[in-house]
C-alpha cells in the first residue's frame, strides 16, 4: 500500500518535472520573458530590420508537371523554375502541387487540437531523446542548449508509414488518419521534386531518389506560443536543415525568415502553398551548386503560430557524397559519409547556422 502511494507521488513529481519544460503549459500567460530564453544582445532577432516584401522568394507553379505539351507551363518549364529557385534562393513556395487544400487544412486543425489538449494527454509523449521515434519536447535540443527557444513540438517518424503510424498519438482521435494521409501526399510531392531537382542538375531523373538509400521522413508539429518579448528570443534560431528537402506547411501567422544577401527576409505565406527548402544533403550531392539556406522562426506577442515541416532524409545507411558527374571538372567540396554520422552530429549540439555541414567539407574547401 505504502509502495503504491509513493509510486503515485513519484509519478506526479515526474509529471511536474516534465511539465515544467513545456512553454505552452507554464509560461503562456507571462508578461516577462524568463531569463533562460533571453539571447545576448548581439544575437537578438532585431525585428525592425527585417525586410518584409510580398514576393520575397520565388513561387513555382507545378501545374505543368503533368503536361507534355510545349506550352510555357510544361514539365521542363517546371524543372527550370525549380532549378533556378534552388540555385538563386534555396527556398521557394509551390502552388498547384496536387495536395488537396482541404487535407492541409485538416492537418493544421488536428495539430491545433493536439496543442489545445490538456497537458496530461500530451505529456506522456515527452522526451528529450532525439532517437525516440515519437516525442513531444520543447525548444530544440533542450539538454544541449545554453539559451532556450520559444517553441513546443511533437515530432515523429513517418516513413515507412506502417512501421510508425501505430506509435503516433491516438488523441485527437483522427490524428493518425489525417497525419497518415498527409504524410503520403507530401512524400509523393517530394518524389516529384527530387525528379525535378535531379534533372535540373543535369543528372538522371532518378538520381536523387537512388542516392538517398531507402529514404526517411519525419514530421514536426511546431507550436510557437504567444511570447511576452519577441525581440529577445527565437522560436528557432538561425539554422539550415540537415535534410534533403524540407516541405513546410504553415498557418496564416508570419514567423519564418530567411537570410539572403546579408539581410533577414520574411517569408509571407501564399495561400494554399508549401514552402520548400534545400537541405544540407542537396548541398553536398550538388557539390555546392544548390546551397542550403539559413533561416529562423521568430515569435510574436499577439497570437500563437503553428508550422508543420516535413523533413525528408536519406536513410541512415545511405552514403552521401557529391554526385560523380558534378565533380568531373571541379574538386569535390565535401567528403563522403554515411547519413547516420551526419544526423547524430546534428543532434549532438544546438542549432547554429550551417555549422553541421562544416564538419563534412574537405579541409581545403572554401568556407561554407
Ligand atoms: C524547422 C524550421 C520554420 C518554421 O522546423 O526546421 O525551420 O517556420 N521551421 O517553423
Ligand atoms: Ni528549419
Amino acid at each position: 500500500m505504502e509502495n503504491k502511494q509513493s509510486e503515485v507521488v513519484m509519478e506526479s513529481n515526474q509529471l511536474k518535472e516534465t511539465t515544467r519544460k513545456l512553454i505552452s503549459d507554464r509560461f503562456s500567460h507571462l508578461t516577462k520573458l524568463p531569463e533562460n530564453y533571453i539571447r545576448a544582445s548581439g544575437e537578438r532577432p532585431r525585428l525592425h530590420e527585417v525586410v518584409n516584401v510580398c514576393t520575397s522568394i520565388p513561387v513555382v507553379d507545378m501545374k505543368g508537371w503533368w503536361s507534355n505539351n510545349s506550352s510555357t507551363t510544361s514539365r521542363s518549364q517546371v524543372v527550370n523554375d525549380i532549378g533556378r529557385a534552388c540555385q538563386e534562393y534555396g527556398f521557394f513556395q509551390i502552388i498547384n502541387h496536387d495536395i488537396p487544400d482541404s487535407l492541409s487544412k485538416k492537418m493544421l486543425e488536428v495539430a491545433a487540437e493536439f496543442f489545445e489538449m490538456p497537458i496530461e494527454d500530451r505529456i506522456q509523449w515527452y522526451s528529450d531523446d532525439p532517437s525516440q521515434t515519437t516525442r513531444v519536447s520543447s525548444s530544440f535540443n533542450i539538454t544541449k542548449e545554453g539559451v532556450l527557444n520559444w517553441r513546443d513540438y511533437l515530432r515523429h517518424y513517418c516513413y515507412p508509414l506502417e512501421d510508425y503510424v501505430h506509435t503516433w498519438p491516438s488523441n485527437p482521435s483522427n490524428y493518425r488518419e489525417v497525419a497518415s494521409e498527409y504524410c503520403r501526399e507530401v512524400r509523393s510531392l517530394v518524389l516529384r521534386l527530387l525528379e525535378a531537382i535531379s534533372e535540373s542538375l543535369g543528372l538522371e531523373t532518378d538520381f536523387l531518389n537512388k542516392a538517398i538509400g531507402s529514404h526517411g521522413q519525419h514530421m514536426c508539429l511546431n507550436y510557437y506560443p504567444k511570447c511576452p518579448d519577441p525581440e529577445l528570443t527565437y522560436g528557432l534560431p538561425p539554422h539550415s536543415d540537415p535534410t534533403v528537402l524540407t516541405v513546410l506547411l504553415q498557418d496564416g501567422v508570419p514567423g519564418l525568415q530567411i537570410f539572403k544577401n546579408g539581410q533577414w527576409i520574411a517569408v509571407n505565406a501564399v495561400p494554399n502553398s508549401f514552402v520548400v527548402n534545400v537541405g544540407d544533403q542537396i548541398e553536398v550531392i550538388s557539390n555546392g551548386k544548390y546551397k542550403s539556406v539559413v533561416h529562423r522562426a521568430v515569435v510574436n506577442s499577439n497570437e500563437a503560430r503553428i508550422s508543420i515541416p516535413t523533413f525528408y532524409f536519406p536513410s541512415e545507411d545511405a552514403t552521401i557524397e557529391p554526385a560523380p558527374a558534378l565533380v568531373d571538372f571541379e574538386p569535390a567540396l565535401f567528403r563522403s559519409f554515411k547519413y547516420k554520422e551526419y544526423y547524430s552530429k546534428f543532434w549532438s549540439k544546438e542549432l547554429e547556422g550551417k555549422s553541421c555541414l562544416g564538419f563534412f567539407k574537405h579541409n581545403d574547401s572554401p568556407p561554407i
